[in-house]
């Protein structure tokens, strides 16, 4: 009887072992196919001012998109922050690297245009945290803005150079 009891309890710790197993090997998994699988084969866009407006939140079913320094990142996941009505839908549809650098939701730190003109040692470090530690850390890059690129006629903006923008480190969007 006592045998009885000890396979029941040797068979109980057996299956809560295989199924931990199971379940830290399933996680491990998708780990590693984060890391090492092939990229997600999303072509990166270029978007003019109009095709970021769209994903401006508004939408339920549209995702959201918001750009940073140029660089255009899918919030979707966070809109609880950006959707419509939401504390931070002044930022999205839009590149907000001004409204980010000063922590500020004034109108006239949400343009599109001049966007690091004037800003501070301070701003622009703050600028960098958090395009590196939120934006880049949390949300997948959909692509860039066209303003990174061209002029408003469309010409190539041949003054952009990425390497000369305060604190820009092209290397790393990659
Ligand atoms: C009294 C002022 C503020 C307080 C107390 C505050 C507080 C917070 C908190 C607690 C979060 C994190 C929420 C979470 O992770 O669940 C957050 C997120 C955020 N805050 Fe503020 N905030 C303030 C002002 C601002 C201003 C002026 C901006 C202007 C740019 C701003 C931009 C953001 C953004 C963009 C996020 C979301 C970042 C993400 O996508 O993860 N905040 N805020």
């Amino acid at each position: 009887e006592s045998n009885l009891g000890r396979r029941m309890v040797v068979s109980l710790v057996g299956f809560v072992f295989v199924f931990t197993a199971l379940v830290v090997l399933s996680f491990s998994a998708e780990e590693l196919k984060l890391k090492y699988g092939p990229a997600e084969s999303q072509p990166v866009r270029l978007f003019t001012d109009e095709d970021l407006a769209k994903y401006n939140g508004q939408e339920d079913n549209r995702p959201i998109y918001m750009a940073v320094k140029g660089v255009v990142f899918d919030v979707t996941s966070g809109r609880d922050f950006y959707g419509k009505d939401s504390l931070y839908n002044s930022l999205v549809g839009k590149d907000s690297t001004r409204a980010v650098a000063k922590m500020s939701l004034k109108a006239e730190d949400l343009t599109d245009d001049d966007v690091t003109t004037g800003l501070s040692e301070d701003e622009l470090q703050s600028l960098d945290d958090v395009f590196n530690n939120v934006y880049k850390a949390k949300y997948p890059i959909v692509g860039y803005t066209a303003q990174r690129i061209l002029n408003k006629d469309g010409s190539p903006n041949r003054n952009f150079k990425p390497e000369d923008q305060p604190h820009f480190n092209l290397k790393d969007e990659f």
